[in-house]
C-alpha cells in the first residue's frame, strides 16, 4: 500500500511517499527557517503563505523521487493537528483536493501519533506496551503506550514544552532559531557541571515544569551581563542541556517503574539531541530497559512519520475514512 504524506502543521512544509508503512520511497522536507529566524519564532501568517507556495511542487518532487505517478497512490493522509490553524488547512485542502480528484481515501493523522509512529521506524521496533517520552517545541508528555492508537497520559508539563525552552534561552543568548540544534552544538565544548540549575518537580510524580529552569538560566545570563563579565555560551549551554537529560532520564525511569514496562521510546523533535539519546540510552542499560528512538531524520517534523501513522491506524484501525474533517489546531493524543 502506498501512501502519500502530507505535512503543515508548523514551519515545514513536508511530504513523502512511504509504501507498507516502512519503505521510505521519499521524504521532502521544505524548511521555512530562514523566514522566520529574523522574527526569531514562526510567523503564522507567512508559514501558511509559505506551504501555498510551495505545497504542489513538493508533492510532484516527492513521487518523482520515489519514482511513482499520482494514480499509484493508494491513499493520502494529512496532519489534522495539533499546529497553526492556517498552516493545517494548507495541506488540508491540498490532500482533499488529490483524494476527490484521484478517488483515493484521505486519513487524517494527529501530528503527535505521528511522532510516537516515527519511532516504528527504528529497528527493532518498538513493543506494545511502552512508555514513550514525547518531546518537542510544543509537546512534553509522558505517555503509556498501550496498542495502536491507545495511549494513556502519565504526565505533561505544567508550563513551557521542552523544545519551547531550548528555543527561548538561545533566542536570549542571541544564537537562533530552533535552539534545540544550535545549543546541543555549543554545549559539546562546555562543561555541564559549571552551573547548577533547578530540576523543578523532579521529585512530584509524573509531571514536569520547563519554565522555573529556562527562568534560571536567563537570569544566570543576565547575572553575568550586569557583572561584566563574558558569557560563557558553551558552559551555559552544557549545563542546561545536562539538566534537562538529568530530568528526562529520572521521570522515564519512574514512568518505567510505575508501569512495569521496559521499554522507552523517545520521540518529537527534540529526540535528534545526541547527547539526551545518549543520556537515555546510559540510564536504560544501568536499570535493563530498552531505549527506542526513531531514525534521525525522522525525529523533527517530516510526513514519511505521517504515512506511517496512517499506515498503522488503516491496517489496525479501520479501512473506512471519513472525509467530513477540519484542522484541529488544539488536538491531542487522549
Ligand atoms: O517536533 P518538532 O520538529 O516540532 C513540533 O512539533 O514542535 O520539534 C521542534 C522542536 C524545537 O523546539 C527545536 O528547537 C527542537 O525540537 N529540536 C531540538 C533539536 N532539534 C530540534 N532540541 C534539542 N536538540 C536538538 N538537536
Ligand atoms: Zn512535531
Amino acid at each position: 500500500m502506498i501512501i502519500l504524506g502530507i505535512e503543515t502543521s508548523c514551519d515545514e512544509t513536508a511530504v513523502a511517499v512511504v509504501e507498507d508503512g516502512n519503505i521510505i520511497k521519499s521524504n521532502l522536507i521544505s524548511s521555512q527557517i530562514k523566514a522566520h529566524k529574523r522574527y526569531g519564532g514562526v510567523v503564522p501568517e507567512l508559514a501558511s503563505r509559505m506551504h501555498a507556495e510551495k505545497i504542489n511542487s513538493l508533492i510532484q518532487k516527492a513521487c518523482e523521487q520515489a519514482d511513482i505517478t499520482l494514480p499509484d497512490i493508494d491513499a493520502i493522509a494529512v496532519t489534522e493537528g495539533p499546529g497553526l490553524e492556517g498552516a493545517l488547512l494548507i495541506g488540508q485542502a491540498a490532500a482533499k483536493t488529490l483524494s476527490l480528484t484521484l478517488g483515493k481515501p484521505l486519513i487524517h493523522v494527529n501530528h503527535l501519533w505521528g511522532h510516537i509512529y516515527a519511532s516504528m521506524l527504528a529497528t527493532p521496533r518498538p513493543q506494545f506496551p511502552f512508555i514513550c517520552m514525547l518531546i518537542s517545541g510544543g509537546h512534553t508528555q509522558l505517555l503509556l503506550i498501550k496498542n495502536h492508537f491507545d495511549a494513556t497520559l502519565l504526565g505533561q508539563t505544567r508550563d513551557d514544552a521542552v523544545g519551547e525552552s531550548f528555543d527561548k534561552i538561545s533566542r536570549r543568548l542571541g544564537l537562533g532559531y530552533p535552539g534545540g540544534p544550535i545549543i546541543e552544538e555549543e554545549a559539546k565544548s562546555g562543561d555541564p557541571l559549571k552551573f547548577t540549575f533547578p530540576k523543578a518537580m523532579l521529585n512530584i510524580g509524573l509531571e514536569f515544569s520547563f519554565s522555573g529552569l529556562k527562568t534560571a538560566v536567563i537570569q544566570e545570563i543576565m547575572t553575568l551581563e550586569k557583572s561584566g563579565e563574558s558569557i560563557p555560551v558553551p558552559d551555559i549551554c552544557a549545563s542546561f542541556q545536562y539538566t534537562v537529560a538529568e530530568i528526562i532520564q529520572h521521570k522515564c525511569l519512574r514512568a518505567s517503574k510505575e508501569n512495569n514496562c521496559n521499554t522507552i521510546v523517545l520521540s518529537g523533535g527534540v529526540s535528534a539531541n545526541q547527547y539526551l539519546r545518549q543520556a537515555l540510552e546510559d540510564m536504560a542499560a544501568k536499570n535493563n530497559l530498552t531505549v527506542i528512538t526513531p531514525p534521525l531524520a525522522y525525529c523533527t517534523d517530516n510526513a514519511a512519520m505521517i504515512a506511517v501513522a496512517a499506515h498503522y491506524y488503516h491496517t489496525h484501525i479501520s479501512t473506512t475514512h471519513s472525509q467530513n474533517f477540519t484542522v484541529k489546531p488544539n488536538l491531542k493524543v487522549t
